[in-house]
């Protein structure tokens, strides 16, 4: 478990993207699952800034790791929010794109984003695998959007599951864990004080840090990255 500590949220967004753009220098299709949320906003503007018209995005087939269950217009649509920080600003097919349908019936959308996975991806064991998933972690130490209060989703017998927010009870389309742990490689983007608990207690292995969807992403490829700024290192 590789940790990259970068000194603020700009640091992370450029050390990711150059990262990001030596991981895509390679013959396509490059299947990456993006997470959602706000911290990836300035990690995208920095990206397509930084590497806009360098990387040949279309080799790069793009996938979300969960997804509201809103209209991709909606402020909450993870797909919006990439639309508005990446898609926008570069060059990549749009049927490179392949978004969780929000505004489908979320138990229908996540057996047929499933599905996309089994036919668009190389499975192993059964399992689709991504070349890159990039994951987020909540200040509860969830991931995508497999909570704490539903960790035994973790082991969902499908690919993708519908969730529910602990809070606002909005229902999510997410991958499950096992399809986390196949992919080639995870990289972890984490920034603020809020997260810097967690990071410590999965980091330190601490008393009930299994309880954390977070904790438990451990790809067998053994290749996990967590980019953190020094606010969520801070108890490291
Ligand atoms: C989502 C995400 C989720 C996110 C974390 C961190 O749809 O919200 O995929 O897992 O990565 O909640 O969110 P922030 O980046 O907003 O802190």
């Amino acid at each position: 478990m590789e940790k990259k500590i970068c000194k603020d949220k700009m640091a992370v967004a450029k050390a990711f993207a150059h990262d990001f753009s030596d991981m895509v220098k390679r013959e396509g299709p490059i299947h990456v699952a993006l997470s959602g949320g706000s911290t990836p906003k300035l990690i995208f503007d920095v990206l397509a800034a930084t590497y806009g018209q360098t990387i040949a995005w279309k080799n790069i087939h793009f996938y979300w790791g969960d997804e509201r269950c809103v209209p991709p217009t909606d402020n909450e649509s993870n797909f919006r929010m990439t639309q508005e920080h990446l898609f926008s600003k570069i060059k990549v097919p749009k049927t490179n794109v392949h978004r969780i349908l929000g505004e489908n019936q979320p138990q229908g959308e996540a057996m047929r984003y499933a599905n996309l996975l089994e036919i668009n991806l190389d499975r192993v064991n059964e399992i689709p695998q991504f070349d890159l998933i990039l994951l987020g972690m909540g200040d509860d130490g969830h991931t995508a959007s497999i909570f704490p209060h539903e960790i035994d989703q973790w082991n969902a017998p499908d690919h993708c599951f519908v969730a529910t927010h602990p809070e606002t009870g909005q229902k999510r389309v997410s991958i499950s864990g096992k399809v986390i742990n196949r992919a080639k490689q995870v990289v972890f983007l984490v920034t603020g004080k809020g997260k810097a608990e967690k990071v410590r207690d999965i980091f330190h292995e601490r008393e009930g840090h299994e309880q954390y969807p977070a904790a438990l992403v451990r790809p067998t490829s053994g290749r996990l990255t967590w980019f953190l700024d020094e606010d969520s290192a801070s108890l490291l």
